[in-house]
């Protein structure tokens, strides 16, 4: 596939639905964000959720949740069959983009110390382990806290 026929767009109410199902498909029951969550991104952090779209269909998509000039990635996903396309990569590198020429001068994020995809992304678009969270998760597991600081 083409990654340039990826298009990344502000996301739209009517995008909750596909997300929410990508969403379900990542995550287990416990895990996954509902839908009235991503509502309430979709209304306060409108400016920083992003979709990636493939001929109408979404296929990933991104959050980022402002707090002065320090961001959390709130969160993450692409769609199964267009995972280890760059989708995730283009999505991440244009938010890091978009929020330094803001001014934002951190952006954190945490990850399960267990997902290896997901870390290993964040390494390659420069973010840094800072800190081991243990019990982080209702279910015991572990996560890392990852930032990337911006001079
Ligand atoms: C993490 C995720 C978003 C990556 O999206 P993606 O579009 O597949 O990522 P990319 O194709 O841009 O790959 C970027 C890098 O991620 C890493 N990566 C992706 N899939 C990987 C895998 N299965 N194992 C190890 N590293 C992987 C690699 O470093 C890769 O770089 P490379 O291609 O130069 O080796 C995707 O796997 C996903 O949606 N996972 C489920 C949701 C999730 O865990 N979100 C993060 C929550 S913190």
């Amino acid at each position: 596939m083409n990654l340039a026929a990826v298009k990344l767009r502000k996301c739209r109410f009517a995008d909750l639905e596909p997300i929410l199902q990508i969403e379900k498909s990542c995550f287990s029951t416990a895990e996954a964000y509902s839908r009235s969550r991503f509502e309430s991104r979709y209304r306060v952090h409108r400016n920083n959720f992003w979709v990636a779209e493939r001929t109408n269909e979404i296929a990933g998509y991104i959050v980022a949740c402002s707090r002065g000039k320090s961001v959390n990635l709130d969160s993450l996903a692409v769609a199964r069959k267009y995972r280890n396309l760059g989708i995730g990569s283009k999505m991440l590198r244009m938010v890091v983009r978009k929020l330094r020429s803001k001014g934002i001068k951190r952006i954190s994020l945490t990850v399960k110390t267990s997902n290896r995809a997901a870390i290993s992304l964040y390494k390659k678009i420069g973010f840094e382990v800072v800190r081991l969270s243990k019990d982080h998760y209702r279910n015991g597991s572990d996560a890392y806290l990852m930032e990337k600081i911006f001079d």
